[in-house]
């Protein structure tokens, strides 16, 4: 608790500043630290969610944490997951790193993050930590940073759809290139111990993606516990959650009257948004940058 101090007027100025590392778009914070964040000690029974922002970081950590609790909902509520789950990453001045949250916390940690595997600090590598990736179809992951860029006023103003969609067409969002992210994290799973797992699929056939998680993080629960877990894990569930849904973070950082952040929570949304003429270019695009890959997503559904 002491790390998250009520926030009080004079944190009421936003910096929705960003800069870059390698070329890959981030928060300026959190590039005027980055040295720190690389040099980021990484202990061997950490578990790592890694994703591109909007793709279920939030659904995962819960599904995560209640498994390493072995179903405890009680002390799966014991803070907002945004403080029980350090994002490595994040400087939200003048509140602590993501850093120094994880360094103050005992083990085993649960940590996110939404680097791409190249700027991903080594020592989670070296330490061989279990990471869990979720992907997502990429136009709904683009419809849904599209409401959080305008919601959260960490990030810059998205302007209109068209832009917004031209912005994530270039990789000039921030945390950068959907295309590098997956495909580098794909990559990366065949040399290290990642278990990669689809939006997709868990909206498809939640139970079965639950027990793959489980299995991967070495745990045996009972079908009861899983129950609970699935349960306590739906959009309809953690909307209602507290401490899940992020209405604990006052309105000037994220504005949930612009658009909350358990915004929809289905598949095809982009149906909604994208014009035929969008939707040409980003599947002429799509089909370059997929090409002579085995990772596939199903972007007609
Ligand atoms: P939408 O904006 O499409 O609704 P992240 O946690 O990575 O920021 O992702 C947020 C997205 O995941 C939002 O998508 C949010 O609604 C969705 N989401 C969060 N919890 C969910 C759940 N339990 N089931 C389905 N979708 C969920």
């Amino acid at each position: 608790p002491e790390l998250f101090p009520k926030f009080s007027e004079e944190l009421e100025i936003v910096d929705n500043k960003m800069g870059e590392v390698q070329g890959v778009p981030l928060p300026e914070a959190t590039c005027e630290i980055w040295e720190q964040i690389y040099n980021f000690q990484a202990r061997e029974d950490d578990i790592l969610i890694s994703t591109y922002p909007k793709a279920g970081t939030t659904w995962m950590q819960e599904i995560v944490d209640l498994i390493m609790l072995d179903g405890d909902v009680k002390k799966s509520m014991r803070s907002p997951c945004f403080v029980k789950v350090p994002f490595i990453e994040l400087y939200p001045k003048p509140m602590p790193s993501g850093v120094q949250a994880a360094n103050a916390m005992e083990s085993p940690r649960l940590l996110k993050t939404h680097l791409p595997t190249q700027l991903l600090p080594p020592s989670f590598w070296e330490k061989n930590v279990k990471i869990v990736y979720v992907a997502r179809n990429p136009k709904d992951c683009m419809v849904s940073y599209y409401y959080f860029y305008k919601m959260d006023q960490t990030l810059p103003d998205p302007g209109t759809w068209d832009n917004f969609f031209s912005m994530f067409m270039a990789g000039s969002v921030t945390w950068g290139s959907w295309f590098d992210h997956v495909l580098g994290w794909w990559k990366a799973k065949d040399k290290h111990k990642i278990l990669y797992v689809f939006y997709e699929d868990m909206i498809e056939n939640t139970r079965r993606e639950i027990e793959k998680v489980m299995r991967f993080l070495g745990k045996e629960l009972s079908e009861e516990v899983l129950e609970d877990i699935y349960h306590h894990t739906t959009f309809q569930a953690m909307r209602e959650n507290p401490m899940a849904n992020y209405s604990s973070i006052p309105s000037f950082v994220m504005d949930h009257s612009v658009s909350p952040f358990m915004r929809k929570g289905v598949v095809g949304d982009w149906r909604n948004h994208f014009t035929v003429a969008q939707d040409e270019i980003f599947e002429k695009e799509y089909w370059r940058r997929m090409e002579g890959t085995n990772l596939t997503f199903r972007t007609q559904q």
